[in-house]
């Protein structure tokens, strides 16, 4: 099966190659060699930039055809022009890697299916849900045939941990000093995390797979917790002592720092984010995502460690100084309004 992965080298794609390995794949990776490299033996690189469109599909018509081609950076209705460009005609099976932001929060029932209507709340969101169109109507017009893959939260070596608010380098240190942790609202909203390596192996094992080929799957480990509970885990997996949360509300965090959360919280981690992906174990036996978040998490930190990306609490004051009003506001709050003793 050859294969030919856009981007290849970062935190979902690397899971990827890492399951197309075991299948026995022939892979090509393209992108520029900025990203670390954890690919290991066997593979075979296209360096450029996909966004120099002439010389992008040059590239890819002359290595070319291909089996399957998977596009894990594909951002915007240009680049996946480009791509039909490139590929229709030349490709077995084209894989478009999308959102489940592509959702908005308009759903009514929760876990969200692929049959949800689609109502972006960002411009990420409205741009992937035009490429997932233009590739699909290119699908049904025959020009190639198409699948794609909405993950939710994915996390692993070569990316960070987040929280709650947002997805600053100092959340592991704040933890393991023992620091207040800011929650927005009461905690209780509800996530789900998906481990790189598991998420790999769904889009390696759809690859080439006829049954996938016009449809669209969320891609998540559907393990539920609400915020709280992701941070306490979190918590625990890097022995850290048990965290004091601070639930403050979210349209104060917005309406304090709109640039600081306007695209983490405001736009995402304020609404549940709890999706189904049995569409997806279903047409993809192989789908099994087995790592618990402790053992994603532990396996994320060590490489944030090894690579010096964990920044100390001191560099960012923004949570401590929040806190310590929120602390002095409901002090007083209850002081005055309170029962009288
Ligand atoms: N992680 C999540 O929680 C999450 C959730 C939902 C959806 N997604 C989707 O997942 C995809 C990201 O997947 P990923 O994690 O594997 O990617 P990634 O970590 O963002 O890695 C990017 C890869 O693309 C290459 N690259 C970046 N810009 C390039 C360019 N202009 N030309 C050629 N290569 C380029 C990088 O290598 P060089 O730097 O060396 O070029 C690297 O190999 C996106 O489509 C995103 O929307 C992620």
């Amino acid at each position: 099966m050859k294969t030919l992965l856009i981007g290849g080298t970062g935190l979902i794609s690397s899971g990827i190659v890492k399951a197309l390995k075991t299948r026995g794949a022939d892979i090509t990776v393209l992108n520029r060699g900025r990203t670390e490299d954890r690919l290991g033996e066997g593979i075979r690189y296209l360096q450029g930039d996909r966004n120099d469109f002439t010389a992008f599909e040059a590239m890819v018509a002359a290595a070319g055809p291909w089996d399957v081609v998977i596009d894990m950076i594909c951002f915007n209705p240009a680049q996946a022009e480009s791509d039909l460009r490139a590929f229709a005609g030349r490709c077995g099976h084209f894989i478009f890697c999308s959102t489940v932001c592509t959702y908005g929060n308009t759903q009514t029932i929760l876990p969200t299916d692929e049959s949800c209507h689609q109502s972006p709340l960002s411009e990420y969101g409205r741009n992937k849900v035009a490429c997932e169109q233009l590739f699909l109507r290119a699908h049904a017009a025959g020009k190639l045939p198409v699948t794609i893959f909405r993950p939710s939260h994915t996390y692993g070596p070569g990316g960070p941990v987040i929280n709650n608010i947002g997805w600053g380098p100092t959340f592991i240190d704040r933890l393991r000093r023992g620091l207040p942790i800011i929650v927005s609202g009461d905690g209780h909203g509800l996530w789900q995390s998906s481990f790189s390596e598991d998420v790999g192996v769904g889009f390696a094992y759809a690859a080439g797979n006829p049954r996938c080929f016009g449809q669209a799957y969320n891609i998540v480990r559907e393990e539920v917790f609400t915020w709280d509970q992701y941070t306490q885990r979190t918590a625990v997996a890097i022995g850290a002592p048990a965290p004091r949360l601070v639930h403050i509300p979210t349209d104060l965090l917005v309406a304090i720092d709109e640039a600081r959360f306007i695209s983490s919280l405001g736009e995402i981690f304020r609404y549940h984010g709890v999706y189904s992906s049995a569409k997806l174990r279903r047409d993809v036996p192989e789908y099994n995502p087995t790592t618990a978040l402790e053992s994603g998490i532990r396996q994320t930190v060590a490489w944030l460690d090894q690579h010096k990306k964990i920044e100390p609490a001191e560099s960012d004051p923004f949570d401590d100084r929040l806190v310590s009003l929120w602390d002095a506001f409901t002090h007083d709050t209850v002081k005055v309004l309170g029962p009288q003793k």
